[in-house]
């Protein structure tokens, strides 16, 4: 499966509010596809379809957790709710490389959503699964974390966005380099 090149900040595609998906055909499938390989080439732990510039409300998510397992799903037209709980943590963005910061999320959250196949499904999550999937869910609305945060913090991060925007990603950054950014 061909990996399709993660779009980064200032990019209009990721200030989209996506379309939802109305058939689960195969073209459906291969952009699921493409995004988990694209996802695995940048060690991401979560995609959205408009990071490959696909304005659509599809994302992956591959979530590690400390006994070595992984959560690995695919999550078309989500819609969350029930959230509860506070916790803040640091995020990062595979369209933002070298950007960190940390961001109150729901604790706690329920979506419900199809998997690629057209199948309804619906789980409650928490920690970082959560977290991964309030941040893209937030991609398929075109909002990005930065948005999240407070005016200081925002306005300390500003000459690197505006880098960003301006196409000047850091030298190292390359497909295997992501190290768990969602
Ligand atoms: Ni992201």
């Amino acid at each position: 499966m061909p990996l399709r090149p993660v779009r980064i900040y200032g990019d209009p595609v990721l200030r989209e509010k996506s379309r939802e998906v109305r058939e689960f055909d195969a073209s459906l499938g291969s952009l699921v596809a493409d995004l988990y390989d694209t996802m695995a080439a940048y060690s991401g732990v979560g995609l959205a379809a408009n990071q490959v510039g696909v304005a659509q409300r599809v994302f992956v998510v591959d979530v590690p957790y400390p006994d070595g397992t992984r959560d690995r799903f695919a999550v078309v037209n989500p819609v969350l709710d029930q959230r509860s709980g506070k916790e803040k943590s640091e995020e990062g963005c595979l369209s933002m490389p070298g950007i960190l910061a940390d961001v109150d999320r729901a604790k706690r959250v329920r979506l419900r959503a199809f998997d690629e196949h057209g199948q309804p499904f619906e789980r409650v999550v928490e920690g970082y699964v959560a977290r991964a999937i309030q941040h893209e869910t937030d991609h398929l609305d075109g909002v990005l974390f930065t948005d999240r945060l407070g005016p200081l913090k925002r306005q300390f991060l500003r000459r690197e966005l505006d880098a960003l925007a301006r196409g000047e990603v850091p030298e190292d950054y390359h497909p295997g380099r992501g190290e768990g950014v969602i």
